[in-house]
């Protein structure tokens, strides 16, 4: 059984279907822990789901390396085979990333390389593109630049604000989540060399 540590900043709504479909029993993967750099609202889904939550508050920290240290010291307790960040929106450090990359991913709401960062929907509507996206990456030191596990195209429809075109992203991301997760468990997907 994978076991999965799902890091959020946010509602955590892509987190609380990863845990309904880990919940499953013929769901290869276990979530662990779920974490968060500060005091997420998402957290209340791990606390329903009965899981163990943290919060390491980013703004408490001098820089990102102590930052880093303090997260890498919480995610040594669970030992996790997999980190999944969904809906972090923080840059990894090397703290954090030396022990477990590869074996971190990254959901994005958009069709990477295309809008990378912290704003990926609202750049796809400035852009005033007709499709965008949703991605899942292997996270490396960079902003959205490791490999792609998964994407799936997704238009982008007359009148769309940042809103509404996420709203229809999030499912997407949902399911290539779900689905990644499964193959890196199964043996199907193999990380160092995806
Ligand atoms: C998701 O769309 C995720 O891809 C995005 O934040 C949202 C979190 O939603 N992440 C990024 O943009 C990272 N660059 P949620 O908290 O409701 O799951």
């Amino acid at each position: 059984m994978l076991t999965v540590a799902v890091l959020i900043s946010g509602a955590g709504s892509n987190l609380r279907a990863l845990l309904e479909a880990a919940n499953e029993p013929d769901y290869p993967a276990r979530i662990v822990v779920v974490g968060a750099d500060r005091e997420a609202d998402g957290l209340a889904h791990a606390e329903a789901f009965g899981i163990p939550w943290f919060f390491v508050p980013y703004a408490e920290y001098p820089d990102r390396e102590a930052w880093g240290e303090a997260l890498r010291d919480q995610l040594a307790v669970w030992q996790p085979d997999l980190i999944v960040l969904s809906g972090l929106m923080r840059l990894l450090p090397a703290s954090v990333l030396e022990p477990w990359a590869p074996r971190i991913i990254n959901t994005h709401p958009a069709y990477l390389p295309e809008f990378p960062g912290a704003h990926g929907v609202r750049d796809a509507i400035a852009a005033g593109t007709t499709q965008t996206g949703a991605s899942v990456i292997v996270v490396d030191a960079g902003v959205d630049t490791g490999p792609i596990l998964a994407q799936e195209r997704i238009a982008v429809l007359p009148g769309d604000d940042e809103e509404s075109l996420h709203e229809r992203i999030k499912p997407v991301e949902r399911r290539l989540l779900i689905d990644v997760v499964r193959r890196i468990a199964t043996g199907d997907l193999d990380l160092s060399s995806p």
